[in-house]
């Protein structure tokens, strides 16, 4: 079934005239429209995506529009990737917005399986990358990059892409993502797009809608340790323990916050350094209240 929706407007002379993004719900129909494209020459671009769409998933849409010729977005609330008790339920879903805002930004097209679409009754078959996926978030999320890693190899085997773009927020995603591509010889390129932070430096994310307003203000804690983790390593400092105690006490000096991990790793390897250089990322998963964020930061390096 493909499903049209009147959304921006292309030119307005005194009669409204709208484009329409085309949503398309199965594998087969999305395969068959991009087989089209790249046959007539078009360059294919992806951005996985699980919806609730904000301005940080909006830079990455823009990003593959600049790349490529045909954007495709796929809008699908992963159920592999949640374990028991987390937030699958009640992530937050609003297609309709999501439509609006993906057309807005210059994609061309949504693909949005059900899960049934996607993991038919019979499925049984999942990718693990192995070492990159145990430390940080895979410490207390044990499934979650299983998950992860088995949607986007179903992504790309479906879509074929030849770029695939994914935020630098979820840095350990990024890293097991390329890793993957790399151990497969999958053929997409991985582009990197940087985070995106509202005004106070909190980092977009979904999740944040979760909040409330005192979390919120309490959050904004993240990226102010981050910037001084920043500081300290531009200054000279080298050893990961001094900047990690000084992030550990400028965070739990927030009643809500909760510290999941606060780590200085490789960027690619994720694995703790011991001396601080340009490819060391400080990354921190911390609760407020019921809701768990992360943020990242390359310390002496390019953060995009
Ligand atoms: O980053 C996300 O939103 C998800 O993990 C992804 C890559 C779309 C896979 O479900």
């Amino acid at each position: 079934m493909i499903e049209f929706l009147a959304l921006s407007p292309v030119f307005d002379t005194g009669f409204k005239l709208y484009r329409m993004i085309e949503v398309i719900k199965e594998i087969e129909k999305i395969r068959h429209l991009v087989e089209k494209k790249r046959a007539e020459g078009a360059k294919i671009g992806l951005v996985p995506t699980m919806g609730a769409i904000h301005e940080g998933h909006v830079s990455l849409i823009k990003l593959a529009c600049e790349m490529t010729d045909y954007v495709v977005v796929s809008v699908f609330v992963n159920p592999t990737q949640f374990g028991p008790g987390e937030d699958f339920k009640k992530y937050p879903r609003n297609p309709e917005k999501d439509m609006r805002t993906i057309d807005s930004a210059g994609a061309h097209c949504i693909f949005s399986p059900e899960i049934s679409e996607m993991y038919p009754g019979e499925y049984s078959t999942y990718i693990t990358v192995e070492e990159l996926t145990k430390g940080l978030c895979g410490r207390s999320r044990p499934e979650h990059f299983r998950g992860v890693t088995t949607v986007v190899t179903k992504l790309f085997n479906i879509v074929d892409p030849h770029i695939a773009v994914f935020g630098q927020k979820d840095a350990q995603q990024l890293a097991v993502i390329r890793k993957m591509v790399d151990d497969l010889n999958m053929t997409v390129k991985i582009v990197t797009g940087s985070i995106v932070r509202a005004q106070d430096g909190l980092a977009l994310s979904s999740r944040n809608m979760y909040l409330s307003g005192e979390e919120r203000k309490q959050a904004t804690v993240l990226y102010r340790s981050l910037c001084m983790a920043s500081e300290m390593a531009a200054s000279g400092v080298t050893e990961p323990e001094e900047i990690l105690g000084k992030v550990r006490e400028v965070i739990t000096g927030q009643d809500a916050a909760k510290i999941d991990y606060i780590e200085i790793v490789d960027k690619d390897r994720m694995t703790p350094v011991t001396k601080i250089s340009d490819s060391s990322l400080l990354a921190v998963a911390v609760w407020f209240g019921k809701t768990r964020l992360i943020d990242n930061i390359i310390l002496n390096g390019k953060n995009g």
